[in-house]
């Protein structure tokens, strides 16, 4: 299941879209019994990005598909795959995908969604990574994209908020030099299931007067549990996945973890020994966006010049399932 291999598949463009709208935590002040001060301290959290009313989930992805071509210098015409990441598709079905490849206008090309909660965008890069070197895809477009907050319940201050919109993602091909994917580490636990979950509108419960009365359609989690599963799988991960690259932590020049909640990427970092500067964060502009969170993070970096060619990256994250993974990346 992990590998170091000597092919490897590599990043040749990032891009993210995140909503206008901004959400501080003064407006959320005023809708529930919350402070701007427990959200910061609690969470990291200081404002969050908002879709509007018509926008869906695809909407994002194409804007931040659109900006990672460009990042590459590729048209829509180069690549020959999409994959997005969501949980909050636009539609059950069709996928999401398919609705990017629509607003991308990349006739014919297969899309598919995979749904991973906010892992996504790790085993997006996973998978990817089989396509290309099996040579059944030359140049895929990975896109992580979400709106939450469209199944946020918006009386529920435990989870309320927590949450943004957004999209990010990134254009794949085989490398031609050192960097690239290293290695990988992915594990998935369905009996841990219920911590984290929108119970309603699947074919366990569809969507009813009853289950919109007993709020069913909305995400629901346990977050002292998550916390601390959070913190167990990500040390696990990225462990494993640094072994498996034959890589020491003193190597790693940035830890990108996935943007749930600061206390769980920092307490992340401690476990690793990771030093703090070498830890990336954003989540006070933009909150948890679920699958977003790292190819923004990577596109940050990229467009902010900090990544250096040979620097050592591991991307790690956890989500809903409950999934985890971690990927060692070679800029
Ligand atoms: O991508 C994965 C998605 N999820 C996550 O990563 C979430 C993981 N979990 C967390 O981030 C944290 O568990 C939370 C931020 C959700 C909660 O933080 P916590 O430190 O675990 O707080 P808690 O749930 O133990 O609650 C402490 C207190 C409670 O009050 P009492 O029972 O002690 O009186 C809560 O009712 O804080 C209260 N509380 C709030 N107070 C003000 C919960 N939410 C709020 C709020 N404002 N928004």
């Amino acid at each position: 299941m992990e590998s170091q291999k000597k092919r490897k598949i590599k990043i040749t463009g990032t891009g993210f879209y995140a909503p206008d709208k901004i959400l501080t935590n003064f407006d959320l002040e005023k809708m529930v019994d919350t402070t701007d001060e427990w959200i910061f301290t609690r969470t990291g959290i200081r404002e969050r990005r908002i879709a509007s009313e018509d926008q869906a989930t695809s909407d994002l992805a194409v804007e931040a598909g659109k900006r990672a071509l460009k990042n590459a210098g590729l048209k829509v015409k180069d690549i020959d795959l999409i994959i997005v990441a969501t949980s909050t598709p636009d539609t059950i079905f069709p996928s999401t995908a398919c609705w990017v490849q629509k607003g991308l206008r990349a006739d014919h090309i297969p899309a598919f969604d995979i749904s991973v909660g906010c892992t996504g965008f790790l085993y997006g890069l996973i998978l990817a990574e089989g396509m290309i070197l099996s040579g059944i895809n030359k140049r895929i477009l990975l896109i992580g994209g979400e709106i939450l907050t469209k199944v946020t319940n918006w009386k529920d201050r435990n989870t309320c908020v927590l949450f943004g919109d957004a999209a990010g993602a990134v254009v794949l091909e085989e490398s031609d030099d050192d960097s690239g994917i290293l290695s990988y580490y992915w594990r998935a636990d369905g009996n841990l299931g219920n911590l984290l979950s929108q119970p309603g509108g699947g074919s366990r419960i569809p969507a009813s007067v009853q289950s919109i009365a007993q709020d069913l359609h909305y995400l629901q989690m346990k977050g002292n549990e998550v916390f601390k599963h959070a913190v167990k799988c990500m040390g696990e991960a990225a462990l494993e996945a640094l072994k498996s690259a034959g890589l020491k932590r003193e190597d790693v020049d940035y830890l990108i973890p996935h943007q749930a909640n600061i206390r769980i990427i920092e307490a992340t970092g401690r476990r690793l020994k990771i030093p703090r500067e070498k830890v990336y964060s954003n989540i006070h502009k933009y909150g948890n966006t679920s699958v977003a969170t790292i190819p923004i993070c990577l596109d940050e970096l990229h467009k902010a010049d900090k990544l250096k060619k040979g620097d050592v990256l591991v991307l790690d994250a956890f989500g809903a399932g409950f999934t985890w993974a971690a990927v060692v990346y070679r800029w």
